[in-house]
């Protein structure tokens, strides 16, 4: 069991491609109410930490723990009905579907159906999609996309993409999210709505980890850090430390940039 004040805990995570160690006896705990950023050169195994933990890749060690219960080994959907859902660094979204369908779906993928067998379902469905609904409305209000509500996912741009497969890891109400990248690829101007968009989930009381490039975006957020390299946890903590820990910059940069990059003051 973990502490009351952690509602994420993973001890000794490990990941293994073929010949490769993708995540490597990896520990750290979330503590509840937090925005805490999860930072780490291209291919240090940020995602698939999260693909593990969310049940989406099978881990090859190590044990974890949301809200004081084992989440080892369960499927995505037993995972996402305790409370721990994610975003996915590529986007998801059904085209063809409105955003509120959209919405209602990924209900129905948090159940463990996928989205063509719960149309097949019937009444069951319809009065869970009645709830769904109502959710998905006040989601895409929350998001700011509410003018979209009909409108299908293909005429979106790439950064209300974004914010459409956040609300839709919102739709199980959960306890804790994961954003892979949420703001990779997106203009200065929806980055700040992105921002404010955590900022208010955060004040409704859900706990957020962002897994991201956009260090100015993760030092405006986050008041504690975790770095990854090579699989491997190489600092944690207040983002002020993190900007001047030398292990952080030689991993960006490579030590012959150290310098260069301090002065920079990314
Ligand atoms: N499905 C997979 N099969 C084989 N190797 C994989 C797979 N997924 C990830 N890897 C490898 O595992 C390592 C960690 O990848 P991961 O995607 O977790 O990194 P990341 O920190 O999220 O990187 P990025 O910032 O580029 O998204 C990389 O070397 C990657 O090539
Ligand atoms: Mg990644």
């Amino acid at each position: 069991m973990t502490e009351p004040a952690s509602i994420l805990e993973v001890r000794g995570l490990s990941k293994r491609y073929l010949g490769l160690t993708a995540v490597d006896n990896l520990s750290f705990e979330v503590e509840a109410g937090a925005v805490v950023g999860m930072i780490g050169p291209n291919g240090s195994g940020k995602s698939t930490t999260i693909d593990c933990i969310s049940g989406f890749q099978p881990a090859d060690g190590g044990q974890w723990f949301l809200d004081g219960h084992e989440m080892t080994g369960l499927p995505p959907h037993r995972i996402a009905r305790a409370g721990l859902t994610r975003t996915f660094q590529a986007v998801r979204a059904y085209d063809e579907l409105t955003l509120l369908e959209n919405l209602c779906v990924a209900v129905q993928e948090n159940d463990g159906v996928g989205w063509l067998q719960a149309l097949g379902r019937g009444s069951r469905l319809r009065r869970s999609e009645a709830a769904a609904e109502v959710r998905g409305r006040d989601l895409l209000a929350t998001v700011g996309l509410a003018d979209y509500t009909d409108a299908p996912a293909a005429i979106l741009s790439y950064g209300q993409r974004k914010l459409l497969t956040i609300a839709a890891s919102m739709m199980a109400r959960p306890k804790l999210v994961v954003l892979d990248e949420p703001v990779a690829g997106v203009n200065p101007t929806m980055i700040r709505h992105i921002e404010q968009v955590i900022h208010k989930l955060n004040a409704e009381g859900v706990t957020l980890v962002l897994i991201e490039h956009n260090i100015d975006f993760i030092m405006s957020l986050c008041r504690r850090v975790i770095v990854l390299e090579s699989g491997c946890k190489i600092a944690d903590g207040p983002p002020g430390l993190i900007r001047s820990d030398p292990h952080v910059i030689a991993a960006y940069l490579g030590q012959t940039r150290a310098a260069e990059l301090d002065q920079r003051r990314v």
